[in-house]
């Protein structure tokens, strides 16, 4: 395992002032997301979408790297270049969603599990020798009903384990994502006690089975209240209830730590993050660099200008400019 490597490519993923922009959405979602705006789901739309946000001028001062869907490393822009040396070009580390999405979790009624660990090392083998550098692997934890139970969280931090040790043998960074979801009842206590469970197991299990915590980035939740609770959490609220989840659940030698948009509004992912960055300053400091990493919450704007229109690709392109200026803003707790 070449560690030095591995810890190099982390440092550099949480470069501070930056994040990572989250472009893997599998071809189901993109094409939904296309379909909303008006746009042709085909594979020619969603090519010239990615093509739209890997090119824009500038993207590369706002972010450390791009995680891409395995059509999309395979893909290329107009020209015939390969995305992936597109992005190595200007130094953004292409990045692979590698789970295979989830599945229903027989046995554990409104659970999933998610599936991709077959084959897994041939196909890192094949992305690392494309140019990746870091891989993800993206859990679904639901709240409800005597949900999640402590049972499938296990599982799926096995699985994760799995996955995070052999992106390391290989020399891929693993970005661990236990996504607690955001849509339910719950309200702020309850998102805490699972966000907080699901990561200390995270935790356990990984270090149970030898994955370096120091060549491992986290992406996770932040932690609010329900979509569907009477009491949306305030930014301040927020703020609080991820810092304290984290301190009382992630390691000191984690590589660092992103967060995700989740269902969360443009908006609100915005305002939230920022009541982090603030908070992070006040408190003088956190043992981790925190990041964003969200796909919708940054790409939502930028398809409601482009509307799959060539048109509209440069007003596009300034608008995802402007949401990456925001995000970094945020990050820092300035705006
Ligand atoms: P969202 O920011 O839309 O939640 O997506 C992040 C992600 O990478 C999901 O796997």
């Amino acid at each position: 395992m070449d560690t030095e490597s591995l810890y190099k490519t982390a440092k550099l993923l949480m470069t501070p002032g930056k994040g990572i922009l989250a472009a893997d959405q599998s071809v189901s979602t993109m094409n939904k997301q296309l379909e909303a705006i008006g746009a042709t789901p085909e594979a020619e739309t969603r090519r010239l979408y990615r093509q739209l946000l890997f090119t824009a001028p500038g993207i590369e001062k706002y972010v450390t790297g791009i995680i891409l869907y395995d059509a999309t490393i395979r893909n290329h822009t107009d020209d015939g270049t390969a995305f992936v040396d597109h992005l190595i070009a200007k130094g953004v580390i292409p990045i692979i969603k590698v789970d295979k999405s989830t599945v229903p979790f027989e046995g554990f009624p409104g659970e999933v599990v998610t599936e991709g660990l077959d084959g897994l090392k041939e196909r890192l083998e094949e992305y690392f020798k494309m140019g990746a550098r870091a891989a993800k692997w993206r859990a679904v934890v639901n709240i409800g009903d005597g949900l999640p139970t402590l049972d499938s969280i296990k599982f799926n931090c096995m699985l994760l384990a799995r996955y995070a040790r052999l992106c390391q043998e290989i020399g891929l960074v693993p970005i661990v994502e236990p996504e607690v979801i955001y849509e339910g009842t719950h309200d702020l206590a309850r998102a805490e006690e699972v966000t907080t469970l699901t990561l200390r197991t995270l935790f356990t299990v990984l270090t149970q089975y030898r994955v370096d915590l120091k060549a491992t980035i986290l992406k996770t939740s932040m932690v609010l209240s329900g979509s569907k609770n009477a009491k949306p959490s305030t930014p301040e609220e927020v703020a609080e209830a991820t810092l304290q989840t984290l301190d009382n659940a992630v390691p000191n030698s984690v590589a660092g730590i992103v967060f995700l948009s989740g269902g969360q509004t443009p908006e609100q992912v915005t305002a939230n993050f920022n009541a982090i960055g603030k908070l992070e300053k006040e408190s003088g400091g956190l043992p981790w660099a925190l990041a964003f990493s969200f796909s919708r919450g940054i790409e939502q704007p930028v398809q409601e200008v482009w509307k799959g229109k060539s048109e509209n690709v440069s007003a596009a392109q300034q608008k995802l400019i402007e949401v990456l200026e925001r995000n970094c803003k945020a990050d820092a707790g300035q705006l």
